[in-house]
């Protein structure tokens, strides 16, 4: 039983959160895979920072280059966050053969098209379900549980730190500033929290959710977006007496080749399922023509939630390598195949 050993990359909260769960629930693992899954090394910013995990010395490293180009390492956990650094260790890593496992929409927004194609030129894996909606396996779901079906609505909330804030300013009326930070203390927010709360976060993950959805190329310019910093506490205060809850939705739709993606604070009737999903959680809509609406819950965001979807794609890859089909799984590359928006 030769150990599967994986290279992470960042030891922030979703890091923190997948060594937990590798080391936490590593007979499980094991008993799924048929293998030891070993975390090997570990990149950071600062070695000396203080952690709430205890890794050993000698798998820290500030040196990306021991881990891309390890030729001991299988598989690549890029938790790290990041654009365009992260996407040169990647796409180095794929041209080494490694497979990986990331968290980060940002990334698979902007350069999932490019990245996917590398992975295929190379037989590797690249798999994002921790990308959007947290804990939720909304990729899978739409990816395989899916197939048979033609999407034509994906509906909900998909960002976690807005979602908490609305909640706090509806149910406490507590004060934009102070929520937001707590969120930020609580681990859900990005590393800069512009992007949650002007909704870009939140237009990347339904770029993500459409393009699977809709199995056609969604670009990032093709969602209209506006955040939540606008709204204030009575505006909500004033949607609560006509009997609304106001929650930022992401609202993508397809009819034959057109389609419309936005990101934008709604006014939802208290009644609708969508106006009760509060705090850090997230829901998904998803309207098929054969299967009709369904919806999907639970927590968007957070260390272990989040660490749980990043592990089970790692369980992914791991099992592909022992039926050696990594990078040979049917639908998970981006199609050429374009809808019209209303602009074009
Ligand atoms: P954190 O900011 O908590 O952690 C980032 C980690 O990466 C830190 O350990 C940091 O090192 C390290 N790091 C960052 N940049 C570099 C660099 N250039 N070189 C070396 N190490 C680096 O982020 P999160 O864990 O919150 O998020 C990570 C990713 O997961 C992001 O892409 C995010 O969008 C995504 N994500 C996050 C979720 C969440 O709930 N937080 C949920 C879903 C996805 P050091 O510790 O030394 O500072
Ligand atoms: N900042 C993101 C959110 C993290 O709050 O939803 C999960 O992707």
């Amino acid at each position: 039983m030769k150990p599967v050993k994986v290279g992470l990359l960042g030891l922030g909260t979703v890091g923190t959160g997948v060594v937990r769960i590798v080391e936490g629930h590593q007979e499980d693992l094991q008993s799924q895979v048929g293998s030891p899954i070993v975390i090997e090394k570990v990149l950071v910013q600062n070695k000396s920072k203080a952690r709430n995990i205890s890794v050993s010395a000698d798998k820290l490293t500030e040196d990306p280059w021991e881990i891309v180009n390890n030729p001991e390492i299988d598989v690549i956990v890029e938790v790290m966050g990041g654009i365009e650094t992260t996407k040169t260790y990647i796409l180095e890593a794929l041209s080494r053969g490694k497979h990986i496992v990331t968290a980060n929409k940002d990334l698979m927004a902007l350069h999932g098209p490019e990245i996917l194609a590398k992975a295929h030129q190379h037989g590797c894996d690249v798999l994002y379900e921790a990308s959007v909606a947290g804990g939720i396996p909304i990729i899978r779901t739409l990816i395989e549980g899916f197939s048979s079906d033609r999407i034509t609505k994906i509906m909900g909330i998909v960002n976690g730190t807005t979602n908490y804030i609305l909640t706090k300013m509806s149910q406490e009326g507590a004060d934009y500033a102070d929520v937001l930070k707590e969120a930020q203390a609580l681990g859900y927010a990005e590393a800069d929290p512009t992007s949650d709360v002007e909704g870009l976060d939140a237009a990347r993950k339904m770029t993500i959710l459409s393009t699977l959805g809709f199995r056609a190329n969604v670009a990032l310019e093709d969602v209209d977006v506006k955040g939540i910093s606008s709204v204030s506490r009575e505006d909500i205060a004033y949607a609560k007496r006509l009997g609304y809850e106001v929650k930022l939705l992401g609202i993508a739709e397809r009819q034959d080749d057109y389609m419309s993606v936005s990101v934008q604070p709604t006014m939802v009737k208290k009644t609708h399922p969508i106006a009760s999903v509060n705090g850090v959680f997230n829901a998904v809509y998803v309207h098929g023509e054969a299967v009709g609406e369904t919806m999907f819950y639970g927590p968007g965001a957070g260390e272990l939630p989040t660490a749980t979807s990043v592990v089970a794609d790692l369980v992914a890859v791991v099992k592909n390598l022992k039926l050696g089909v990594n990078g040979k799984q049917l639908g998970l590359t981006y199609k050429e195949k374009k809808l019209k928006t209303d602009e074009q």
